[in-house]
């Protein structure tokens, strides 16, 4: 093995075009593939910006040709030798190098390299727990290193924006208190303080409300966030927010930092103007059309609320679900009337996973006659109305659930996306950013058998809806509010609480304790009763933004060293079992066993 010795690279990899014929160049780089035709070696060698490819001729040089035979996939080389043009027939115009080679006269290799795991083609499938457990090949695949590419343009951009804006990057701390985001912390033991925890932050609220305070007036921090969930596609344990937070505005002045700062993203790294002002949309709406907080724009298949029109009709599942005060809802699966029967029932088997209790369906057929096992229990006048309701015309299938609101919404807004890609319907390459706002403050969470915040406890009701708080909390509606992209939500925020006595009628509506909420926030209470400016702000999951940006399905892709479904580090293998003396330095029981 050789070291640089004093050779210099002079161009990358993706620099090289026909303007350099003749120039003597230095590249370095990874052996991707090595081609030998008639005794001349070809190499594509491989870095961070792209290929250029590298000749061997035994007639050139020879000795270097013999050395050049050694070289397998993921060796490291350096090579100098002169640009040369390549024989017409063998330029790639899919190259920005391909009009030239370089004939090497020197060869270094530099290290060598044990088969790679899995091959580097693009093409070739790899499962993800080998990409893991290697992560450091995984990234050398250029799609791979694409993602971070755009990620760290996104943070780039993302910092000129706030920078312009008058926002200062302030750190904050990561051992720390509990903080209200609503999932499990990670707790973190204090070997100095015997039997006590910090807790890793869900998020920096409570530190960028105190900034407010300080008078800081504009924060923001691209941020490690810590959760303890159960982990989907778009939730990692780890995961980084753009986070911020403004004093003295209000909901408009969100709005518009944060739209001028999605057009700037979108700007710089896609090259793509958005329009904007983005949709808004309010969260009843959102429920009634899409069934969610999260609707995806991109495509219609509307929900279509029957729970009137049905309420007295023959059917009696539908007929117990209106009188016991729930909904029935309806899509319309337009010109859908070749669905078989078993993608009938595959549709069926899904939406039960989302807690309904069945799928009902309607085939249209000419006349508006309907096929389905349904038909019976409805009469002529009934099937009629609940066709016009839906605008049915022939070929089409009606879909029906009925059931509390919650399962209503939520299989139907889950059969509405399955039947958008069944159908192809999402569009590709489109972004559609929609505000979900006057989300209701609290929720009655039948467990804990108290209403809970929806947003966080620290979150500022709408001054028209206090009145309400006492006698029926439900119907308060906050100042909170979500921006969706594509039906993710990508950020969310509201304007916060800023004086101590609203703060302390919130509590009360939440069930926590004046002593409870001392103990947990009594230093944000404090902090309220020394000045605290009007404030507000909002958080951006990174991890989703660039998800969407890069076209993946999952935010591991966008994350250099993610966590497995199962919040595991195939690399390093963490979480680790520790050691009897570690943990008995930490005050925790070293016999427990599984
Ligand atoms: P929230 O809890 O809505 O708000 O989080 C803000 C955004 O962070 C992203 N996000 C996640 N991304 C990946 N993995 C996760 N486990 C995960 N959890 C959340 C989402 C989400 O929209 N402090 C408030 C913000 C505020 O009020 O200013 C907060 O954290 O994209
Ligand atoms: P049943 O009479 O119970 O066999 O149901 C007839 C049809 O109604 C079947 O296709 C069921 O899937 C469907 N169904 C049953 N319960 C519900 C419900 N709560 N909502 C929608 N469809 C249902």
């Amino acid at each position: 093995m050789e070291s640089m010795g004093g050779l210099k690279r002079s161009h990358s990899c993706n620099d090289l075009a026909a303007d350099n014929v003749g120039e003597v160049v230095t590249l370095m780089g990874w052996v991707l593939r090595r081609r030998d035709h008639g005794g001349v070696i070809f190499i594509d060698l491989r870095d961070r910006w792209g290929l250029t490819q590298v000749v061997f001729n035994p007639e050139v040089h020879a000795e270097v040709h013999t050395t050049a035979h050694q070289l397998r996939s993921e060796w490291v080389i350096a090579v100098q030798g002169r640009v040369e043009r390549r024989p017409p027939d063998m330029e790639n115009p899919n190259l920005k190098t391909g009009a030239i080679e370089v004939l090497v006269d020197t060869l270094r290799i530099l290290n060598s390299s044990l088969t790679p795991p899995f091959p580097l083609d693009e093409e070739v499938e790899v499962s993800e727990n080998l990409r893991l457990k290697y992560r450091y090949i995984d990234l050398r695949r250029p799609s791979m290193a694409a993602n971070l590419i755009m990620r760290h343009r996104a943070s780039q951009s993302v910092r000129e924006y706030l920078d312009h804006e008058k926002f200062l990057e302030v750190e904050t701390p990561v051992l720390t208190r509990s903080t209200p985001e609503g999932a499990r912390d990670y707790l973190v033991p204090s070997r100095v303080n015997a039997g006590k925890f910090y807790a890793l932050p869900q998020s920096p609220q409570l530190f960028k409300q105190l900034l407010m305070v300080s008078g800081l007036d504009r924060y923001y921090q691209i941020v490690r966030c810590f959760r303890d969930e159960d982990l989907r596609a778009d939730r990692q344990p780890e995961f980084t927010q753009i986070d911020m937070e403004l004093s003295f505005i209000e909901e408009e002045d969100i709005y518009d930092i944060v739209e001028g700062m999605m057009l700037k993203l979108f700007r710089d790294v896609l090259d793509i103007e958005l329009p904007v002002p983005f949709a808004r949309m309010d969260y009843a709406e959102a429920m009634a059309r899409y069934g969610t907080d999260r609707p995806d724009t991109r495509f219609g298949l509307e929900l279509i609320d029957l729970t009137e029109t049905v309420r007295d009709c023959g059917f009696n599942v539908f007929q117990t679900v209106v009188k016991k005060g729930g909904l029935v809802k309806s899509i319309n699966a337009k010109g859908c009337g070749d669905f078989s029967r078993k993608d009938l029932d595959d549709l069926t088997e899904y939406v039960l996973q989302f807690g309904a209790k069945g799928l009902a369906w309607v085939k249209v057929k000419a006349d508006g006659e309907w096929q389905s096992p349904i038909t019976k229990f409805f009469s002529d006048g009934e099937r009629e109305a609940i066709s016009k309701k839906l605008g049915a015309e022939e070929n089409d299938v009606l879909f029906f659930v009925a059931d509390t609101g919650t399962i209503v919404h939520q299989a139907l807004s889950e059969l509405r996306l399955q039947l958008g890609r069944r159908l192809g319907l999402i569009p590709k390459g489109t972004y559609s950013f929609v505000w979900v706002v006057d989300f209701p403050l609290l929720e009655y969470d039948h467990e804990e058998k108290r209403h809970v915040a929806v947003h966080h406890p620290f979150t500022a009701p709408k001054e028209e809806d206090i009145e309400f708080l006492e006698k029926d909390p439900g119907r308060v509606r906050s100042k909170a509010y979500d921006l969706v992209l594509n039906g993710v939500e990508i950020g969310g925020g509201s304007i916060r609480i800023h004086q101590k006595a609203l703060q302390e009628v919130i509590f009360a509506a939440l069930g926590i304790a004046t002593e409870e909420a001392e103990n947990k926030f009594g230093f944000l209470l404090q902090a309220l009763e020394l000045g605290a400016p009007p404030h507000g702000g909002i958080a951006f999951g990174l991890d989703r933004l660039l998800m969407i940006l890069t076209g993946r399905e999952t935010i591991r892709d966008v994350i250099a060293f993610p966590k497995t479904q199962k919040a595991t580090c195939p690399l390093t293998e963490a979480p680790a079992a520790v050691g009897r003396k570690q943990l008995t330095e930490l005050y925790l029981r070293p016999d427990w066993k599984e």
